[in-house]
């Protein structure tokens, strides 16, 4: 069919781990944000959700990692963390093994994907569908750019990866939603974790709802290094739903600085165009 949803999130783990220790006003802002976004990705009425996601060395490692990644499963389950401590309870989420191949299959016309029968979700995955699907009943194909060990995706390929996942889209029966996830400056798991630069943050949602192609590559990764930290490598799962957009244009529905989940919370979505 096409592309009925694209929206963006954030994944930090203190959103469900540490949610008790947030300022109570804080997070109920963001859990509402999180409401609102999944009733406008129901509404679209998908038959299957494409998490493009920047999992965190939980199934990708140094010995082989791909830049680009898409599940092929019947079946995922997760979280790989402790549930106790992520409090996410373990759960099972259905995949479709059959419209991740016809999909892969489009997409690795012009990006050399890697594919994976098994994967287990981390955070990335696991706390954008406990709020979206809270009851993992929507079909889910998980898809990694590697954001996490360097030489990383470029920003350009990330976003040649995203056009490619639009055109898997277009070229299914299915009404197929796309979820990228991750933070954009942050500083995970180092001192500085805590750490949230809102200026860059700014200007780099403000390049993301023009849906401006130039502005949103003309980043290097030492400069988002030194800007927004190592997790601003997460971009990229941003840049490809841009490019999946196809130029439609943005609206930010929700960003916070929220310090203990250590990111500035955020949902967006596109103002996809049925007819492109
Ligand atoms: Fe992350």
């Amino acid at each position: 069919m096409t592309l009925v949803f694209a929206g963006v999130c954030s994944h930090a783990p203190g959103i469900t781990g540490r949610a008790d220790l947030a300022d109570p006003q804080l997070k109920e802002g963001l859990y509402l944000a999180f409401d609102e976004l999944r009733a406008r990705l129901e509404e679209s009425r998908p038959d299957a959700i494409v998490v493009v996601a920047a999992e965190h060395f939980a199934n990708f490692f140094m010995n082989n990692m791909p830049a680009f990644a898409v599940g092929m499963a019947d079946h995922y389950s997760g979280p790989i963390e402790d549930p106790d401590w992520l409090k996410i309870p373990k759960f099972t989420a259905p995949g479709n093994r059959n419209l991740s191949q016809r999909m892969i299959q489009e997409i690795m016309q012009t990006v050399d994907v890697a594919y994976a029968e098994e994967w287990l979700f981390d955070h990335g995955i696991a706390v954008p569908l406990n709020f979206l699907t809270p009851k993992f009943d929507l079909p889910v194909i998980p898809v990694n750019v590697n954001c996490q060990g360097p030489p990383l995706a470029p920003l350009h390929r990330s976003w040649a990866f995203g056009e490619a996942i639009r055109r898997a889209a277009d070229s299914v029966p299915e009404r197929i939603a796309v979820v990228g996830t991750g933070g954009i400056s942050h500083w995970p798991a180092t001192p500085d974790s805590g750490k949230i630069n809102e200026t860059w943050d700014r200007d780099f949602l403000d390049r993301w709802c023009r849906n401006d192609r130039a502005q949103l590559l003309d980043y290097d990764d030492l400069t988002v290094y030194t800007e927004a930290g190592q997790g601003g490598f997460e971009i990229r799962t941003f840049l490809a739903v841009a490019a999946a957009a196809k130029g439609a244009p943005g609206t930010v529905h929700y960003y916070q600085p929220i310090p203990i989940f250590a990111v500035g919370c955020t949902t967006a979505t596109y103002d996809l165009d049925p007819n492109l």
